[in-house]
């Protein structure tokens, strides 16, 4: 049987303002996006995510949405936007792009009308709630939200408080009401009609709260958004899935289910009737070591393959520090990495920039602008040389990742040695593939070196592929049975000699059968 074609895709996620920026304005936008398509189609890239592009206030930098059917002039216009998805398409490139239905801007006509007054025909598409006095004494419960304080808002002209698991700017939809359930499907519909491959779904644990507002336990840290995870938002992204399927060409869902616990996550996937595919971030937390990776690959392998469900890889994205930099800053690292990334079952994500060893940009205080403090991952993407680095005109909005003169698209494009052409390598190894495409996974034992090294085999019919990987600073001696070529090693080009057993510092290879 056919797979669908997410099944063997490797995503690329853009960060819209950070990408490229054809108008000048130091923010990047959708028609930059498209100029740099042939960057991606060279790497080997599938299929493309384009975070928040909507019209928005730009609270949170377009995860705060004022209208879900139309580009916000920064990005470009609904035109730029059918030019980049055709361009695209023409390519072979599928496009997701995010969508935001756990709440939305507090400038949206929606919630303008639902605040207007009690008795608005929109309150109800919203958590308007009473406090446990008469007034704003209190709050309807404990909840603490995403970038600090509290959940609740109180609104003087109507007398109640509203929910927003993240800022006050972006209150919460209340999915229990139909009708919001039926005005979001018809925003999916606007794109879906559009031609779009599918969607990122943002936070997808949020979507239903228990009815009863319970108080999250004394002592607890993290903010409700990270520990909601509520049954009935099985129904809602079932009624989504269903949307989905019913268009032709595979439409899919990739939700965020911001849950750090595997088995947890595997139950977004319903049974193969919610999410297409979903991000765990457990792994994203692991520290850079072969135990700690061990133990993540395995529980994907044991809670979602179980289910039959695919697993997401993710090293890297807009909400967290660059890999390289938290696995301790070097090269070598990022190279490695990247060829773990590449060749676990299941679907890459990289994050924009990863490829060219980004690392986090320092942001001196009079330059930050993310209420969430993370604006080191989102900085400009380097594309040449030359002063402005491709971005001709304004300054971009935040300052660049170290080294932009030297770490960047042109120079690592014409040096292949770099670890951009590590990425392509991988990439291409993948084309030729079916077993590092869609195949099975087994853990490898590699002998004395199993502390440090992680080694595993993937495997579809007779077609076969290895990969070893260091995760220390220290050579490796690999116990390996059979006769084995590197057909990619994250260290040097010298690819198609026979391996040898060792593996160097830091160093990670893809192995083939040897002839
Ligand atoms: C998700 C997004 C994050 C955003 C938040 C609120 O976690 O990834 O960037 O701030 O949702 O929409």
């Amino acid at each position: 049987m056919a797979q669908p074609w997410w099944k063997s895709a490797v995503f690329y996620q853009i960060y819209p303002r950070s990408f490229a920026d054809s108008g000048g304005d130091g923010v990047g936008d959708l028609e930059g996006i498209r100029s740099r398509l042939d960057h991606l189609g060279w790497m080997g890239i599938d299929a493309i995510w384009i975070c928040p592009f909507y019209r928005s206030p730009m609270t949170d930098f377009g995860y705060d949405v004022a209208d879900y059917c139309d580009v916000d002039p920064l990005f470009g216009t609904l035109e730029d936007f059918d030019r980049l998805l055709a361009d695209a398409h023409a390519r072979g490139m599928k496009v997701i792009v995010d969508w935001v239905p756990n709440h939305t801007s507090d400038q949206h006509p929606w919630f303008v009308e639902s605040r207007s007054s009690r008795q608005s025909a929109k309150r109800d598409w919203y958590l308007w709630h009473d406090g446990p006095g008469t007034g704003n004494e209190g709050r309807p419960n404990n909840w603490k939200a995403a970038f600090g304080g509290d959940t609740w808002t109180w609104d003087d002209a109507t007398a109640q408080w509203y929910l927003h698991l993240f800022l006050p700017t972006q209150p919460d939809l209340n999915w229990r009401n139909p009708e919001v359930e039926v005005a979001m499907h018809d925003t999916l519909r606007f794109w879906l009609d559009r031609g779009v491959d599918g969607f990122r779904v943002d936070v997808v644990q949020g979507l239903t709260k228990d009815p009863a507002f319970p108080d999250d336990p004394p002592g607890q840290v993290l903010p409700h958004a990270g520990v909601n995870d509520c049954d009935d938002t099985h129904a809602v992204l079932r009624g989504l899935r269903r949307l989905a399927d019913s268009y032709e060409g595979d439409r899919m869902l990739v939700g965020e289910v911001y849950l750090l616990s595997t088995a947890t996550v595997a139950k977004y996937f319903g049974n193969d009737d919610e999410l297409h595919l979903a991000f765990d971030f457990t792994p994203l937390y692991a520290p850079w070591d072969a135990d700690a990776w061990r133990l993540r690959i395995d529980e994907a392998e044991r809670e979602l393959g179980s289910l039959g469900a695919w697993p997401t890889w993710t090293l890297s994205n807009h909400d967290n520090p660059r890999h390289r930099t938290r696995y301790g800053g070097t090269e070598g690292r990022a190279r490695a990495a990247a060829l773990l990334l590449l060749t676990l079952r299941g679907a890459p994500f990289v994050y924009y920039g990863e490829e060219l060893g980004l690392e986090e940009a320092t942001v001196v205080p009079s330059r930050v602008v993310d209420p969430g403090g993370r604006d080191g991952c989102r900085a400009p993407m380097p594309w040449d040389g030359s002063a402005g680095h491709g971005w001709s005109g304004a300054e971009p909005w935040l300052p660049w990742s170290p080294d932009p003169e030297t770490r960047n698209v042109e120079a690592l494009r014409a040096d292949e040695s770099s670890i951009l052409h590590v990425y392509r390598r991988v990439l291409a190894a993948r084309r030729t593939s079916p077993a590092l495409r869609t195949g099975g996974y087994r853990a490898l034992e590699v002998g004395p070196a199993a502390r440090t090294v992680l080694g595993y085999e993937r495997t579809a019919d007779d077609d076969r592929r290895v990969a070893l990987v260091n995760f220390t600073a220290d050579p490796a001696e690999v116990a390996l049975a059979g006769h084995w070529t590197v057909e990619v090693d994250s260290e040097s080009t010298a690819e198609g000699t026979p391996f040898a057993g060792r593996l160097g510092g830091d160093q990670a290879v893809l192995l083939s059968p040897a002839e």
